[in-house]
């Protein structure tokens, strides 16, 4: 494509470039020719949650997972699982079977046990828990959480079994907490911040936390920059891997001059991770504008992602390349 790609320019260093997709496009094959040459890493944008992946009972469904896991080692790409527990895209049956709090723990136990084993071997990384804090830095509530939930509600108690049941069934992997609006240092992230040094002093086996950075143009502001460089810095202090995981920037238009300012936010988020060896994955929630979560939820935007429509670079790859 005339333009180096972004996997060969981060080899030198600590990050690695990844983006999350589902498993129909892998057909179009411009598609997967873009998706393998730029990314080492690979996640599903739905297939490995709870509703996707295991639908009823006693069915699971593991095509499109499969597949993806199979398209990221055919291309030697790393795989991120997402995830096992999160309040959203719990399968209905869970939801409306009336379960109490000890068939909850076994569901869930059972589900953690089934899903992150059969990729054990596969999946360096797993978004364990997804999303369980406000913004005010309390719990949210969620079905794993409220009673009767799966009956540790005491505090962050269901995080903490959630974790204890993903390191047994793959003890290789990297196990994540994941949430939005945890960037810069505001109460969301300092609650995270409060329950990752709790995990740790308690032993219980958190790897990293996945910041997913859905963001606005407005967080290129110097301030906002240096909030998200100091965050990043305190979980690294924990001696905690920091993965950018979701990764998309929406702009307004797809005017020249909203594509300059994304491309030079994207680089300077390049810039962090390149400073910060911490920093171990930069991963956009998707990759190309033809398939985006963000037109469909933020009405009047778009052009979140570094390709076009076409799967061409944007200035924000070219930027992104000059960095490093
Ligand atoms: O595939 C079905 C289709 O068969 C059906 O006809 C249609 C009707 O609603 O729905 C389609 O599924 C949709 C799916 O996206 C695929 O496009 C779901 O309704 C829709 O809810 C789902 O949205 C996903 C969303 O998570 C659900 O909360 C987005 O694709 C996905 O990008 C988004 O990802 C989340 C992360 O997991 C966690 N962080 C935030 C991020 C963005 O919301």
């Amino acid at each position: 494509m005339g333009i180096a790609a972004l996997r060969e320019a981060a080899k030198p260093y600590a990050f690695d470039f990844g983006t999350a997709i589902e498993a129909p496009f892998l057909a179009n094959a411009k598609f997967a020719e873009v998706l393998s040459s730029q990314f080492s890493v690979l996640e599903a944008e739905n297939s490995m949650k709870f509703e996707r992946i295991h639908p009823s009972k006693d069915v699971y469904d593991f095509e499109d997972a499969d597949a993806l896991v199979a398209f990221a080692k055919q291309h030697n790409m790393r795989f991120r699982g997402h995830t096992l527990v999160w309040h959203s895209q719990i399968a209905k049956w869970v939801l409306e079977g009336g379960y109490n709090a000890v068939q909850m723990r076994q569901i869930l136990d059972e589900h953690i046990r089934k899903v992150a084993g059969r990729y054990a071997a596969d999946i360096y990384a797993w978004d364990v828990v997804n999303e369980a804090f406000e913004e005010d830095g309390s719990l949210r509530h969620t079905p794993w959480f409220d009673q009767p939930g799966i009956g540790f509600s005491q505090g962050t108690g269901y995080i903490k079994q959630a974790f204890r049941w993903a390191n047994a069934a793959a003890p290789n992997a990297k196990l994540f907490y994941n949430d939005y609006n945890n960037e810069t240092l505001c109460p969301k992230s300092d609650a995270m911040y409060a329950m990752a040094r709790d995990l740790l002093e308690n032993g219980v086996p958190i790897d990293g936390v996945g910041l997913q950075m859905h963001l606005l143009p407005d967080a290129d502001a110097p301030e906002t920059l240096k909030s998200i460089y100091d965050n990043i810095v305190r979980f690294a202090r924990l001696g905690l891997d920091i993965e950018i995981t979701e990764l998309d920037i929406r702009m307004p238009d797809g005017s020249p001059e909203s594509l300059d300012r994304q491309a030079k936010l994207y680089a300077e988020l390049v810039r962090m991770a390149k400073d910060l060896p911490a920093l171990k994955l930069i991963q956009f929630w998707g990759f190309t504008d033809a398939h985006s979560w963000i037109p469909g939820f933020f009405k009047g935007t778009g052009w979140a992602l570094p390709f076009d429509e076409n799967y061409l670079p944007k200035p924000a790859v070219e930027a992104m390349l000059a960095v490093l």
